[in-house]
C-alpha cells in the first residue's frame, strides 16, 4: 500500500506536468460536470476556470481618448470612429487621407455626420440625440459597413464608452432605439403590403393622376385596389393607397379567403379622393 506522502507527490506530480503543459484549466473544466456543486467552488477558487478567449475582443480592445485618435490623420496610419466603435481606414486611403473626399471622418467620432450629411466642424460630433429611427438604422448600416470592410480596433472614449470600454447609458439608449427601428421597419413593411402606394404621374398644364395596378409601389400581388387616401395610425399626413376592393369570393374558397375578400374599403383609416368616383382605379386631379 502507497503512502499518504506518496500519493500527495503523485497528484502534485500529476497536476503540476497537467499545468506546465497547459492542460490543467481545460481539463478541470470538463470534469467540473461531474463534481459537486460545493466543491466546485473551492476547486474554482484555487484554478481561474473564467474562460478568457470568450471575451478576448472585449479585453484587447485598445482604447482612445480622443487626442489619441486625433493622432490617426494624415499621411500615417488613418483611424476614425462610429458610434465610438474605432476602425483602421488606412487602406481606404483614397478617401479618408489627405485630399480625400471624405478625410474629415478621419480621427475622430463623427457619428452624427453618417446620417445628417453636415459635414462642418458644429455636425462631425458623436451627440446623436433627436436623430430619427431611419437615422439609427443607417448609423447600424454604416457600422456594418466598417467591420466588413476595414479593421475593427478598439474603443474611443465619449459619448458611447467611457474610459474603461464599458458602454455608456447614451449606447444602451442607442441599442433600444435601433431595436424600434428594427420593429418600425417591419411594421412599415407590412403596412406597405396591406396598403401599397398608388402610381402616380403629374405633368404641368395636365394636372395629376393616381392609379393603382397588381405591382404599385413595387408591391406584386393578385389584386390591383382602389386609390384612397390613406391615413398611418400615428401619422397626420395622408398618402395615397391602393385599397383592396371587395372581390368576388371563389367558390373553392374556405373562408378565411372570403373574410379577405371584404377588402378594407370600409377601413376607418381610408377616405375616398374628393372628386375621384369612388369604384374608380384611377382618379386625376386638375390641380395644377
Ligand atoms: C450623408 C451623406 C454621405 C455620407 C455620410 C457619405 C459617406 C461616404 C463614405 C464614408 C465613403 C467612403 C466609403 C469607403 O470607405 O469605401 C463614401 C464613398 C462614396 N460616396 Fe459618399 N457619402 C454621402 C453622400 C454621398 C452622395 C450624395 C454622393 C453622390 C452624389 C456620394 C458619392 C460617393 C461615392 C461615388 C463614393 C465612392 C468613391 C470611390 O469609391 O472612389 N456620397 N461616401
Amino acid at each position: 500500500m502507497p503512502g499518504k506522502a506518496m500519493i500527495v507527490t503523485i497528484v502534485v506530480g500529476v497536476v503540476s506536468v497537467l499545468y506546465a503543459y497547459g492542460y490543467l484549466v481545460p481539463l478541470t473544466r470538463v470534469l467540473m460536470v461531474y463534481v459537486p456543486v460545493n466543491v466546485k467552488s473551492t476547486i474554482a477558487y484555487y484554478i481561474d476556470l473564467s474562460d478568457d478567449t470568450a471575451d478576448v475582443k472585449s479585453t484587447s480592445d485598445r482604447i482612445f481618448t480622443k487626442d489619441e485618435l486625433w493622432k490617426y490623420r494624415g499621411e500615417g496610419d488613418i483611424y476614425l470612429a462610429v458610434l465610438g466603435q474605432v476602425f483602421d481606414v488606412t487602406k481606404g486611403r483614397k478617401h479618408y487621407g489627405p485630399g480625400g473626399g471624405y478625410e474629415f471622418f478621419s480621427g475622430r467620432d463623427g457619428s452624427r455626420a453618417y446620417v445628417s450629411g453636415d459635414f462642418t466642424e458644429a455636425g462631425l460630433v458623436d451627440d446623436i440625440t433627436g436623430l430619427s429611427l431611419t437615422d439609427i438604422r443607417g448609423l447600424d448600416d454604416w457600422v456594418k459597413f466598417y467591420r466588413k470592410d476595414y479593421t475593427y480596433v478598439g474603443k474611443i472614449v465619449g459619448n458611447f464608452y467611457d474610459a474603461a470600454g464599458t458602454p455608456t447609458t447614451a449606447y444602451r439608449e442607442y441599442e433600444k432605439q435601433l431595436a424600434a427601428a428594427e420593429d418600425d421597419k417591419k411594421l412599415t413593411a407590412a403596412d406597405y403590403r396591406r396598403f401599397p402606394p398608388c402610381n402616380s404621374e403629374s405633368a404641368q398644364g395636365k394636372g395629376r393622376r393616381l392609379w393603382c395596378s397588381t405591382l404599385s409601389g413595387g408591391i406584386q400581388r393578385d389584386w390591383a385596389g382602389l386609390p384612397r387616401e390613406y391615413y398611418r395610425p400615428g401619422t397626420t399626413k395622408p398618402r395615397c393607397a391602393c385599397v383592396k376592393d371587395v372581390g368576388p369570393p371563389s367558390e373553392t374558397s374556405s373562408t378565411t379567403t372570403a373574410d379577405n375578400n371584404k377588402g378594407d374599403l370600409d377601413n376607418p383609416n381610408v377616405k375616398v379622393y374628393p372628386g375621384c368616383d369612388p369604384k374608380s382605379i384611377s382618379c386625376s386631379f386638375n390641380d395644377f
